[in-house]
């Protein structure tokens, strides 16, 4: 294969003092996802989901198991055809991309390393196929903590260090779109807190990440922007802070008359947006000011909660499930659940 330049920024470069990337939503989003549906047989594991991810911007992907993250990853990369809709990157389908591992790394699930073989062996092999030089390899090494294990079979590899090895490779092309599904999975609180660091360091080069995580706690101390979804379907998507409301609380309301009280809420000046399971999120609104709104307007409830709008975890289990509220559940819910 034809060799090509050395990627011009090494990505153990100090981030300090680089000048400042555009980015942030006003920016023309990297990835693009256009109505993207997919159909395994009878399930639905993506229906009709449009989202977009800007650079400069870490963004959480967040859904329950079964929600059809990995399936829409899977289409942005072009391994899984869409039955309808467009996945897009940089404007263009990834195949299309004419150096896609310069353009987007990606983290799926293990991808196939030869056991026998060391890391540093097989990001070589890779390297060299890229058309990336062969130097680049320790240094990646050494950023994702792998240097004393690079010469040992991967085989023998824990969880964790067979993650890391694999953002290794996915940075190898130095790309500037990085995609990582559930890359929290087998770290140690170290490895958790560095790659934390790593992400947010990597957008501050007006880089985009986007990774998909059930860890709700810990994406919501680094995502600057989430999309999030539920059975296939986009539940919302924005700046957190955005989502989040204004600071005080959100009041999830169950009802029989939801468009009326959505409508009403919306007249007392909240902001309203639909909860799982047909429930209504009125945002900034304390419970007594909704209790007082619903008993004047003798609107019949079913139930009702207060979300604290700093928690994403809160936001997430307003948006997606609808068990929420009922007590104890009758069982753990099953992947693909909605
Ligand atoms: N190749 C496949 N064949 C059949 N069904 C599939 C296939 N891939 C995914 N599915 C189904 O599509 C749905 C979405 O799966 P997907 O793996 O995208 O979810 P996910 O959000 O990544 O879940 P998790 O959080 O558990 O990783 C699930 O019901 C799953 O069983
Ligand atoms: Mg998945």
């Amino acid at each position: 294969m034809e060799q090509q330049a050395e990627p011009q920024v090494a990505v153990t470069a100090d981030p300090v003092g680089a000048a400042p990337a555009p980015s942030g939503p006003g920016w023309a989003p990297v990835i693009e996802a256009r109505n993207l549906t997919k159909h395994f047989g009878s399930v639905n594991a993506v229906d009709d989901l449009s989202f977009a991810v800007h650079p400069g911007r870490v963004t959480g992907f967040l859904g329950p198991n079964g929600s059809g993250k990995t399936t829409t990853l899977r289409m942005l990369l072009g391994l899984v055809a869409p039955d309808a809709g467009q996945a897009l990157v940089g404007g263009v389908p990834y195949r299309e991309l004419p150096e896609p591992c310069r353009a987007v790394g990606a983290v799926l699930e293990a991808s196939g390393f030869h056991p026998a073989r060391s890391a540093r062996n097989h990001l070589r092999v890779l390297a060299t196929a890229a058309g990336v030089d062969r130097r680049r390899v320790d240094e990646l090494l050494e950023l994702v903590g792998l240097t004393d294990a690079a010469r040992r079979a991967v085989g023998g590899y824990s969880l964790g260090m067979r993650q890391r090895l694999e953002l290794a490779r996915a940075l190898l092309g130095d790309p500037s779109v990085l995609v990582l599904d559930e890359p929290a999975n087998g770290l140690d609180p170290q490895g958790i807190a560095w790659l934390r660091w790593f992400m947010r360091w990597y957008a501050g080069q007006g880089r985009a990440v986007l990774m998909s995580s059930h860890l709700l706690a810990e994406a919501s101390q680094v995502v600057d922007d989430v999309v999030i979804v539920a059975g296939g379907r986009l539940a919302a998507q924005g700046p957190v802070a955005d989502l989040m409301g204004p600071a005080g609380t959100s009041v999830q309301v169950r009802t029989p008359e939801v468009a009326r009280l959505a409508q009403l809420a919306q007249g007392a000046g909240f902001a309203v947006r639909p909860g799982a399971d047909g429930s209504v999120i009125i945002g900034g609104a304390s419970p007594d000011q909704v209790g007082r709104l619903m008993a004047e307007h003798r609107i019949v409830v079913h139930a009702m909660s207060t979300l604290s709008t700093s928690s994403l975890e809160e936001l997430f289990f307003a948006l997606t499930d609808p068990r929420r509220g009922t007590s104890p559940p009758p069982r753990a819910p099953w992947p693909g659940d909605r």
